[in-house]
């Protein structure tokens, strides 16, 4: 095989936005994308239309570079770029130049055949973090992974490549940080110095270009909100997704929905979605529905919406090959099926036997998909979730020779997912007119969440796996997605009753909510537990629809930072070491205050570390004092959550699903500390795109401990919210006789509530 390493610069120059450096073995393109956002691509053949299906910016104008024999040197306010000519290597550093990220000296950019790999310097105490839905540890120090999307039923917790691909990884070391976005779809390979004797980490594909983008922002949320600045952000998702979800494969007839649905009820176990898995089709067949088992889908609907259900049902891309089918006949008509170059439609088997493959890489291909959800649309259903699309086909070897758009399975089978999920996004998102889709898909790849939530595939029922999916949702938000979920209870197996309950109480803080089982497995509804359990289950759900409030607020996050709900506690605490123990490194922050640690079914006391600052037991309020671990009480009904001193969390009363109204009272919580704290309280009508106009209510909230103070902004935006009074609920404050002051006036002395009318000017607590 023929190895080449990039050699010495014959020449530079500089045209429009983009430096050019050229060399025997390649052409080097630099842009500056923003301050702290530099891009390189090495390529033997740079296309010209140079598309990405992450990046939604464009590079910047104009950039400053000097240039001696040796080396050129690009400047930005936040990073110092230093190539040095004579080999051509790429050497990042900090505007006052520390050193963030370098070539190897001796190897940098190099090819093997079509293979193209990076070597880089490993720095003694460098931590890695990232790359998404992987396996192993939260510090990726010391492990190797590769991205080929893959469906990965049965895995065990130390898989790869798992359904995703995020070739996405931040860099700690020296009290720094910086990142780096790999933008090559073709199998890529990460080694954060697994096997090089510490000396270097190296990343790399079987072909296409060394494409990468530099963050050079210093903090771990700073990186990520400008690797979401580059690929785009989620949109406020709808509300009711938010609530409980309840899957199985399958509910086998609408009978069977509406009978789960009208538990939920009677039981008063609050939920909002019900999904129906592959069985609601007519032999499989996307877009048709099993005239007996769902004769009426419109009243199946109707049904769920009266009592406060959303129904969500599952598409895969397998079409079946099967004359007087619809969208097999259009789809074989007008060409829409990836084929072999010779023309000749791909045929592999899925679930409804032989399939053809719908090529979303083609813009007239995902308008037809899209178009197709008239099917599901029409009858009321408006979440749609999309499977085996890695793409997935028995024997899960798709030959090579298959082409996708202009380009062959193995350059592009990395976003396969990601396009469809788009296809299905942009088509419902029509479709339903001013309402918002729910979209869902296993496969995807950097950008996926402008169009997608994702859960993290088939998962098995112990507890290795519940840790695992935890850190799984932690690195997914890393990478953007915040919209996130695993099949809680495990997909594979019969969790004990210990777990299944262990599992829900983590539910409660998991971005997406949903409970999932395989065909074959015993029923795990809420009820199916015994009443001592069920007891705990509906508890630990109600205290999820006491949290929406504050988890939409987390969403608004999400929508305009990229910071999702989700976080490991790497992204706050990231030069405390203790955060990367193996012991430590499940827990998170679910959105600004809330401190989780997961704990295994079969443990009753956890080994929790408090990180620096003040923290009060959720259920408690016992206060801690952090920078230390301690021993927490864990039974089942009590997950270890804490509470960050001087937090602020809007709940709302318990409600059976997010249609509800409730009793109108937002209860904003505050636990006090010694520091200034501010929440930004965000609120829309939760179901159509009408806050992109400007129909939302959002106020901040501030904590002045020095001053005493709790105090509400003015509202900004038009939308009137749904709660008519505020429940001040203050935790932990010593309050003198003189009791609460609203606005300057006295009210209920010596009192740790207060409840005050929700109108939209500015409100001034004092205590
Ligand atoms: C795949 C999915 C799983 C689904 C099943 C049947 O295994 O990952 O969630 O239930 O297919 O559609």
């Amino acid at each position: 095989m023929q190895t080449e390493i990039l050699g010495n610069t014959n020449s530079v120059n500089k045209q429009g936005n983009v430096l050019i450096i050229k060399t025997n073995e390649a052409v080097a393109r630099i842009w500056v994308y923003g301050d702290s956002i530099i891009r390189i691509n090495v390529s033997k053949s740079f296309d010209e239309n140079d598309t990405s299906f992450a990046v939604i910016r464009n590079p910047a104008d104009i950039f400053d570079y000097a240039e001696s024999d040796s080396e050129i040197v690009l400047t930005t306010s936040a990073l110092k770029l230093r190539v040095s000519k004579l080999p051509l290597r790429f050497n990042f550093y900090t505007a006052d130049g520390k050193v963030l990220s370098e070539d190897d000296r001796r190897f940098g950019i190099n090819w093997q055949g079509e293979r193209v790999i990076n070597y880089r310097k490993l720095y003694p105490d460098e931590k890695f973090i990232g790359l998404g839905e992987k396996t192993g540890n939260l510090n990726r120090r010391g492990s190797s992974y590769v991205n080929w999307n893959t469906d990965a039923a049965l895995h065990g917790v130390d898989a790869d490549p798992l359904y995703k691909t995020f070739p996405f990884f931040i860099g700690i070391h020296s009290g720094l940080t910086y990142g780096l976005f790999f933008d090559n779809t073709h199998r890529s390979y990460f080694d954060f110095g697994a096997t090089t004797d510490e000396q270097m980490s190296w990343f790399g594909a079987d072909g296409g270009d060394m494409n990468y983008y530099f963050f050079g922002a210093q903090g771990v949320a700073k990186i990520m909100e400008d690797y979401t600045w580059l690929t785009g952000r989620m949109e406020m998702p709808p509300l009711w997704s938010l609530g409980y979800q309840q899957c199985r494969w399958s509910y086998m007839s609408a009978a069977e929905v509406l009978d789960i649905a009208e538990n939920f009820r009677k039981e008063k176990i609050p939920a909002d979605v019900i999904y129906c898995d592959i069985d609601y089709m007519d032999g499989f067949k996307i877009f048709t529905w099993n005239n007996e088992t769902f004769a009426d889908p419109k009243e199946l609907t109707d049904k769920l919406k009266a009592m406060g259900f959303r129904l969500v049902t599952i598409v895969d891309p397998g079409i079946k090959i099967e004359p007087g089918y619809k969208q097999y006949d259009e789809g074989l008509a007008k060409g829409y099926f990836a084929a072999y170059p010779d023309e000749e439609e791909y045929v592999a088997n899925v679930w409804p036997g032989r399939c053809h493959f719908p090529d979303f890489f083609r813009d007239d291909v995902r308008e037809w998909w899209g178009a197709s959800f008239t099917a599901l649309t029409q009858p009321g259903v408006e979440g749609f979730w999309n499977d085996m699309n890695e793409p997935a086909a028995w024997g899960q070897n798709m030959p090579w020779l298959v082409k996708f758009g202009e380009r062959y399975m193995p350059e592009v089978r990395n976003a396969y997912g990601m396009q469809m999920a788009r296809a299905t996004y942009e088509g419902t998102r029509k479709l339903l007119g001013n309402k918002r889709p729910f979209v869902l898909t296993r496969a995807a790849y950097s950008g996926t969440q402008r169009y997608s939530a994702v859960w993290t595939g088939d998962n098995s029922a112990y507890d290795a796996h519940m840790l695992l999916g935890q850190r799984m949702v932690n690195s997914l938000g890393i990478t953007g997605m915040s919209l996130t979920g695993v099949d809680i209870g495990g997909f594979t197996g019969d969790p004990t009753p210990a777990l299944m309950v262990r599992w829900n109480s983590l539910g409660v803080y998991t971005p997406m909510f949903r409970n999932h089982a395989m065909q074959g497995t015993k029923m795990r509804e809420p009820w199916c537990w015994g009443k001592e359990n069920e007891a705990i289950i509906k508890k630990d759900i109600e205290l999820r629809y006491r949290l929406l409030p504050y988890i939409y607020s987390g969403f608004y996050q999400s929508h305009k930072t990229g910071m999702p709900l989700s976080r490991t506690l790497a992204i706050n605490y990231t030069d405390d070491e203790n955060v990367f123990d193996v012991k430590y490194q499940n827990q998170f922050l679910f959105g600004d205050a809330i401190m989780v640690a997961p704990v295994e079914s079969t443990k009753f006391t956890a080994d929790v570390y408090l990180p620096a600052g003040e923290w009060y037991r959720l259920n408690t309020d016992e206060k801690f004092t952090g920078g230390r671990s301690i021993i927490a009480d864990a039974p089942l009904t009590d997950l270890p959550v804490f509470i960050k001193a001087g937090a602020i969390i809007p709940m709302q009363n318990i409600i059976q699903s997010t249609n509800e109204k409730g009793d109108g009272i937002l209860e904003i919580n505050v636990w006090y500390g010694k520091q200034a704290t501010r929440f930004v309280y965000y609120e829309d009508d939760g179901l159509t795109y009408d806050y992109e106009r400007g129909d939302y209510y959002k106020r901040e909230i501030s904590f002045h401990p020095d001053k005493q103070v709790i105090s509400f902004s003015k509202v900004d935006g038009s939308f009137t919210s749904k709660y008519d009074k505020l429940k001040l609920v203050l935790h932990g404050f010593t309050i003198d006789a003189g009791g609460l002051k609203i606005n300057g006036t006295t009210k209920a002395p010596g009192s740790h509530t207060l409840i005050l009318a929700n109108d939209k000017l500015e409100i001034k607590i004092e205590y």
